[in-house]
């Protein structure tokens, strides 16, 4: 079970876009997805059709099973662990726990193994215990980036985040794809950003972009992800590229399934 935290502490650059969209591409290419919302902002839960106040809430303050919170969506292989603005005073409580950061990566270890190929979490977009208890829940961080200005600074900023938590709560975790998801071929802006980017971050960078569409912005107002809204469009063919692109980088798979087994053996 590959285990991706979506985030970028900026707001507006596309995590909960990807989430939903690279979850239903997956979810499409036959791969079992869940998609845990960790932002009370509840944006992703919303465009999935399902927000539940207090289910990912019960969790963080009285360590429910996370597996109680899990809610199907109207797509094939796509479920979904809802927030809503409850979350906002999990965070504020949380706060006074010793080790509030490892509730989430305790009760992921506790989900069933083998029900899930991919968990996704949408990250609010601040650095906070939210976004921390992803990044020490997952093994991987994808990092959505817009291309209409130059994000290298915020980026430097999340990449030394990414390796204090790897330090502090979790020596699995990796970047393992910074994806472009507002590109806009045409202006010479979008083609410099992808470049810096992967003079920076190199192989890291998918080689799949996101091209600017309507029709990601319609989708929400019809609760279904782009693939489904509009499956012929342009985006929803890149959202696909994007998905096969991202199930191949697979090599890290193995590693995390021996640390899970390892985890239980414990
Ligand atoms: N490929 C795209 N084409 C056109 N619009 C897009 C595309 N991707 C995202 N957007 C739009 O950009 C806006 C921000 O996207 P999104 O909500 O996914 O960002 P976010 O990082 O989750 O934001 P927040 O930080 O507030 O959670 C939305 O209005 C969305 O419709
Ligand atoms: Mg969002």
């Amino acid at each position: 079970m590959r285990r991706i935290a979506v985030a970028n502490q900026k707001g507006g650059v596309g995590k909960t876009t990807t989430v939903v969209n690279l979850g239903a591409a997956l979810a499409e290419q036959g791969r079992r997805v869940l998609v845990i919302d960790l932002d009370p902002q509840a944006n992703a839960s919303t465009w999935l059709g399902t927000v539940d106040a207090r289910a990912l809430y019960e969790v963080f303050e009285n360590g429910a099973p996370l597996e109680k919170a899990v809610r199907a969506t109207g797509v094939d292989n796509l479920d979904l662990v809802p927030s809503s603005s409850w979350m906002t005073r999990a965070e504020r409580n949380a706060t006074t726990q010793a080790g509030a950061e490892m509730i989430l990566r305790q009760a992921v270890d506790e989900l069933p193994h083998d029900q899930w190929d991919y968990i996704l979490m949408d990250c609010p977009p601040a650095l906070g215990l939210l976004c921390y208890s992803a990044l020490a829940a997952c093994n991987e961080v994808l990092i959505p980036v817009q291309t209409r200005v130059m994000p290298l600074a915020g980026l430097v900023a999340l990449n030394q985040t990414i390796d204090t938590v790897k330090l502090r709560l979790n020596r699995r975790l990796r970047l393992s794809a910074v994806l472009a998801s507002q590109v806009d071929k045409r202006t010479a802006l979008s083609r410099e950003v992808v470049e810096s980017l992967r003079e920076r971050f190199g192989d890291v960078v998918m080689e799949t972009m996101i091209r600017e569409s309507v029709r990601v912005a319609e989708a929400p107002g019809h609760r279904l992800p782009v693939t489904i809204y509009a499956p012929d469009s342009s985006v929803a063919h890149d959202y696909r590229a994007a998905a096969a692109e991202f199930h191949a980088r697979s090599a890290a798979d193995g590693e995390t399934q021996a640390d899970g087994r390892l985890q239980r053996a414990r």
